[in-house]
């Protein structure tokens, strides 16, 4: 495991370097895509590039995370309209090589088709991940077992809690949510898992320094042959290795 503990910024662009480096190798990388607050630096980093002709996407391919269930893409609160606003639409990647699962029409028998599309585009390259306060990996909560593959879950409190910020009122939080599994996310070849903040110092000692348990799903990373842990100075605080 290789772990970079610098300011926000400077991850950002550190990571960012990661892709251009993957893209100038093979620029029809299949990417795993995440959302939420903390790899929106990196995705304003990696859209600048773009506009300044340092990196292409114009060859790649891209699948996210998550999506929450009930949201079709065109909702504002949805992760492909997240995905749309935040890096599709600044970068020359070509649309219809972007992947969100479905929040419409996905449901508990169909979910695993998503993994099979992964593995017909030729297996991730490089998967980003944020984590959730709990240790939550995708929408994976404490408790998903490590074979998952893509599923339908429900949310736990902790995660609505947390993502309502988002939305008007907690009533408006989806309850439930279609995420890529454990075992998807550990297929990738290479994976990039970025904190930020205080109130991820927890669950980051957790990750790295507790012992690899269900009960922590980002900790099941310490397995993973290629994993960088970037991490801003608040959240790496509770490290002692
Ligand atoms: C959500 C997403 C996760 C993300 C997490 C943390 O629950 N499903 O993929 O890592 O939020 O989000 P943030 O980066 O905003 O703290």
């Amino acid at each position: 495991m290789k772990v970079v503990i610098d300011t926000s910024e400077n991850i950002a662009r550190l990571a960012a370097q990661q892709y251009k480096e993957l893209l100038a190798d093979k620029p029809d990388a299949v990417l795993g895509l995440a959302t939420g607050s903390t790899p929106l630096g990196l995705y304003a980093v990696l859209s600048n590039m773009c506009k300044a002709g340092e990196i292409s996407f114009a060859k790649a391919h891209s699948f996210n995370l998550d999506e929450y269930i009930g949201l079709d893409g065109n909702h504002d609160q949805s992760y492909r309209y997240f995905m749309n606003e935040n890096l599709f639409r600044n970068i020359d990647i070509n649309i219809s090589e972007t992947h969100v699962p479905d929040g419409i029409s996905s449901n508990q028998q169909n979910a695993a088709d998503y993994d099979k599309l992964i593995e017909e585009a030729g297996g991730i390259d490089l998967q980003l991940l944020g984590i959730g306060v709990n240790g939550h990996i995708g929408f994976n909560e404490p408790g998903t077992p490590f074979g998952s593959l893509t599923h339908i879950v429900e949310l736990t409190d902790s995660t609505r809690q947390a993502n309502k910020r988002f939305f008007q009122s907690i009533d408006e939080v989806p309850t439930h949510a279609i995420s890529m599994g454990i075992k998807s996310v550990m297929h990738a070849r290479s994976v990039i898992l970025m904190a930020i903040g205080e109130n991820k110092a927890q669950c980051i000692k957790d990750t790295l320094e507790g012992p690899v348990t269900e009960q922590v799903p980002a900790s099941v990373l310490q397995l993973h042959p290629d994993v960088t842990f970037y991490l801003d100075h608040d959240a790496a605080k509770l490290l002692t290795k």
